[in-house]
């Protein structure tokens, strides 16, 4: 099956407002012509490999963007985020509406919780098994509301850098069990989770630089990876795990704190299908990190 991909023009980008320190200091000072360049550049690329749907860009919510950050989708499930800052709740209806008039079937989703979509939960593919994230946006609480709506295993990990403050800034899962992450942007419990639940061979640790460089915000189509930076050595293992490794600069949104993978959300999530690696037995639902 195709994998499908809903991104978002960056028409009306732009950083207005700053709610994590990437933006600190870049309020204006985006290169809209660049900008639209790296993205047209990032989104041909990725229409070799995939399809990609458009959700229409609206004035004042320069964030839209992030496509990621629309919510989770599992099949043809849309679980909605709920944004911790203010400066970004009027995406909400957006989202919303488009996967209302996209046959998705929009879960109800408690106001007083956070959740940042697909910038912090995660799913590994070929496994009934979710990363979740908290500390900085998502709420600790809509860990176990996912939980429970997707019949899944949650593993809960908590972020301690706010330089990465969503989950797919620093943790990037790949396909037969590969997760690549930068370790320093997680507490000690979370690091140990992360071991046990995936072998010591399967683990990629990126640099700080190339965190920094943000290599984990990498979009995963069929075997070929696409990203903002890849260090020779982290190319190098991409490659050796058997990717076709795709360098496609977004700089311009780095300044907002997003790279390649929150510029996109993918829509045929856990129609696996299409992705290599076994389904697992049933795990029971089970929650870490606090
Ligand atoms: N300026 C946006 C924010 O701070 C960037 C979102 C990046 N998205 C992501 N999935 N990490 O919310």
């Amino acid at each position: 099956m195709t994998q499908r991909f809903l991104m978002c023009s960056p028409d009306y980008f732009e950083v207005h407002y700053s709610i994590n320190p990437w933006m600190t200091g870049q309020i204006g000072k985006v290169d809209t012509s660049l900008a639209t360049r790296q993205w047209e550049d990032f989104f041909s690329t990725l229409t070799q490999f995939a399809e990609v749907k458009l959700i229409k860009p609206q004035r004042h919510v320069p964030d839209l963007v992030f496509t990621a950050n629309a919510g989770l989708i599992l099949k043809n499930k849309f679980i909605p985020s709920r944004f911790r800052h203010n400066e970004r709740r009027d995406e909400e209806p957006f989202f919303q509406d488009w996967f209302q008039s996209h046959g998705y079937e929009v879960v109800e989703w408690p106001k007083s919780v956070y959740f940042e979509g697909a910038g912090d939960a995660l799913l590994q593919p070929g496994k009934s098994l979710l990363w979740a994230a908290h500390g900085f946006r998502t709420d600790l609480k809509a860990h176990a509301i996912l939980a429970d709506e997707l019949q899944m295993q949650v593993i809960s990990l908590k972020l301690v850098d706010s330089r990465f403050y969503h989950l797919d800034t620093c943790f990037c899962p790949l396909l037969d069990g590969r997760v690549m992450y930068y370790p320093p942007a997680f507490d000690q419990e979370s690091l140990r989770l992360i071991e046990q639940h995936t072998a010591p061979e399967n683990r990629i640790l990126v640099s700080e630089n190339d965190g920094l460089n943000f290599v984990c915000n990498a979009v995963l189509a069929g075997k070929n990876i696409i990203l903002n930076h890849a260090g020779n050595d982290l190319k190098n293992q991409l490659e050796k795990a058997g990717y076709a490794v795709f360098i496609k600069p977004v700089t311009e949104f780095l300044k907002a704190g997003g790279a390649n993978k929150c510029l996109t959300l993918e829509l045929n999530q856990g129609t696996e299908e299409k992705r290599s690696g076994n389904k697992e037995d049933e795990i029971p639902l089970a929650v870490g990190s606090k």
